[in-house]
């Protein structure tokens, strides 16, 4: 059953996007080489609770820890560690918070210093492949519309492997809710969306093939081949003529190149 959101709680919503967003903009200042994901985890924490708000992975189905921190092959649901990360390394960092009742859950891969130029190649296509579904997320289209253009950006043109286990998703009151967002499919398929219905759209995104598996912890899914994997994702809300973004790169992003900038004076 897909639950459409009112003009007021779209509103309520975009705060605990925000928050995430904010979240992820304060770790993007540590990151560095040396620094353990379970240190980030730790932060986490505390930001979002110093807010407010509850981090919303946290005992979810069991998962103990409040982010999900997944370096390298680690495709999602990366368990936060005492290994410390290392130059060329990326890590995509996974947050979810509940505030005032509502479910806030992005996520963006940062790069530790400079790691190969096809990584980085993989970091920009899957970013720029999670802005083409979001295009698509408007009244009147379908969920496979923002499926279909998320794996032709990826799998057609750059010949990525499309992650087919993990999906986005409906977001609310609920971390998940209707309808299921593939990142690979056919136009024109799956359920019409309406004006205020909140996605979270998440492509994962392989340098090589699309295959996964799951660890014995049961979270942590990596790749068959060990190969890089990319997470970008966005919280949105489908409007008429475009999608409203609830969650918001721009504070993200600025924070990653004033780290960079930092790094580069020092050496
Ligand atoms: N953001 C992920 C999702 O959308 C992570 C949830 S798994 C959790 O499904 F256990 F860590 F919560
Ligand atoms: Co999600």
């Amino acid at each position: 059953m897909i639950i459409y959101k009112t003009n007021e709680e779209v509103e309520q919503m975009r705060q605990s996007a925000l928050l995430v967003s904010k979240t992820l903009s304060e770790v993007a200042k540590l990151l560095k080489p040396g620094i353990t994901t379970l240190s980030l985890d730790k932060m986490i924490g505390e930001f979002v609770k110093d807010h407010n708000a509850v981090p919303s992975f946290l005992n979810y189905r069991g998962y103990p820890y409040n982010s999900c921190l997944s370096v390298n092959d680690v495709v999602v649901h990366g368990i936060p560690n005492n290994n410390p990360l290392k130059e060329g390394d990326i890590v995509s960092i996974d947050i979810g918070v509940i505030l005032n009742g509502w479910h806030g859950d992005h996520a963006y891969t940062f790069a530790i210093g400079e790691p190969a130029d096809d990584v980085k190649q993989l970091i920009r296509v899957t970013k720029e492949s999670l802005y083409k579904g979001i295009e698509k997320a408007m009244a009147g289209n379908r969920v496979g519309d923002i499926s279909f253009a998320i794996q032709e950006h990826t799998e057609k043109k750059h010949g990525y492997g499309v992650v087919r286990e993990l999906v986005g998703h409906g977001l609310g009151r609920n971390l998940h809710e209707d309808p299921q967002v593939p990142n690979f499919g056919k136009r024109g398929n799956g359920p019409k969306m309406k004006e205020g219905l909140v996605l979270a759209i998440e492509p994962m995104i392989n340098l090589g093939k699309k295959d996964v598996y799951t660890e014995n912890d049961g979270w942590t899914v990596r790749t068959k081949d060990g190969k890089p994997s990319v997470h970008f994702e966005h919280d949105v809300c489908v409007r008429k003529y475009k999608a409203d973004i609830l969650s918001d790169y721009s504070i993200i992003e600025a924070a990653e190149k004033a780290n960079v900038n930092l790094f580069s004076n020092h050496t």
